[in-house]
């Protein structure tokens, strides 16, 4: 098939092949691109979950407001920063906050919290907080983060508003807050699930064409990953659907690699979690250059359930990374100096 950016065709042509010896192109083509434009280096970001409260009804998530089996957290200030030098002592170039959709973390607590992680470290400062409101967004950029993460999930908005019932109030959409995250000029991160059910391939081409036309930053992929507590877990896989499995998310991340060759794109937690042995290699292999090692501590670290058995519960305190620089190397790969911010 033809290099370049693959065209909605060239897409499907791929999301349909399984033939492992053909696959082996888009494999080559994805690294090939990811090493022309983002080079060896891994960045790590330092993932830190600093409350599980969720003010949403999303279908698929395990901290769902109607969850109401599980005990919820919010982190204090000084721990979230103890969690912040912990990742700036460990080399880390980034330290990401993430959240529910939680109103307890006030526009003021936040924007403070960010004033003093950057006083005190020289990380870049990403939240993913959920859909928060233009004042709050504005504040918190002011007061020095750098990066926002807030995934589109599907593009398909039907299926979107199906697993995300929309909340009464909010003036946004999620693809208008991205805007307005560029306005604000956050480097912006969003990305998608595979394998929703109602999910169809047409869907997935769209995704991925949508990332290209948002011109992200930051690309997250990783398979749905069924969550007993959920409605959605309940929900029977109907033909055309498709699969929430390790190949088509490889498939993904190499396709959201040629559709957006300089963006940042993380090997993520959920891919690691339905393929323990090798995800997380895989998804470096074929287009990721990011890894996001869980810092959250271990009591809250369990609580922060989106979905079941995270990769990042077997994850040692500190990241749990203790080879990673002999691991990385052996792929020829290096752990990234620096914040690694988007190159333009
Ligand atoms: N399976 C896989 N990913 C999930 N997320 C939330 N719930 C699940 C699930 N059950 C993802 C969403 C969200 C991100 C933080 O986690 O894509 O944006």
């Amino acid at each position: 098939m033809a290099e370049g950016t693959p065209d909605k065709a060239e897409i499907l042509r791929w999301l349909h092949e399984n033939d492992p010896a053909q696959l082996e192109e888009l494999w080559r083509r994805a690294d090939d691109v990811r090493r022309a434009h983002v080079g060896d280096d891994v960045h790590l970001r330092g993932l830190v979950e600093i409350s599980n409260y969720c003010a949403r009804q999303c279908s698929y998530c395990g901290i769902r407001a109607g969850n109401r089996n599980l005990s919820r957290y919010r982190m204090a200030a000084d721990e979230v920063v103890a969690c912040a030098e912990q990742a700036r002592d460990l080399g880390y170039g980034t330290v990401v906050l993430q959240s529910g959709e939680d109103d307890g973390l006030t526009l003021e607590w936040v924007a403070a919290l960010v004033t003093r992680i950057k006083e005190t470290t020289a990380l870049a400062v990403t939240l993913s907080l959920g859909e928060r409101a233009p004042a709050e967004l504005h504040a918190w950029r002011t007061a020095g983060a750098d990066r926002y993460l807030l995934r589109f999930e599907t593009s398909n908005a039907a299926l979107f508003k199906a697993i995300h019932p929309p909340r009464p109030g909010r003036a946004l959409s999620r693809l208008e807050l991205l805007r307005e995250l560029r306005k604000l000029g956050y480097e912006v991160g969003s990305g998608v699930m595979v394998g929703i059910p109602g999910q169809t391939y047409d869907d997935l081409a769209a995704d991925l064409l949508l990332f290209r036309e948002l011109d992200l930053d930051m690309i997250g992929v990783g398979p749905y990953i069924p969550h007993p507590t959920t409605p959605l877990a309940a929900a029977a896989p109907a033909a055309g659907d498709v699969p929430a499995d390790d190949l088509t998310t490889y498939k993904m991340v190499a396709l959201a690699r040629l559709m957006c060759p300089a963006a940042n794109i993380p090997s993520t937690t959920a891919l690691a979690t339905i393929n323990q042995a090798e995800g997380r290699e895989l998804g470096l292999r074929r287009g990721a250059n990011v890894l996001m090692p869980n810092l959250t501590p271990a009591r809250y670290r369990t609580l922060y359930e989106i979905y079941p058995d995270k990769a990042s519960l077997h994850e040692a305190a500190g990241g749990g990374y203790a080879d990673l620089p002999s691991w990385l190397a052996a792929m020829g790969r290096r752990v990234g100096a620096g914040p690694g911010g988007r190159r333009r």
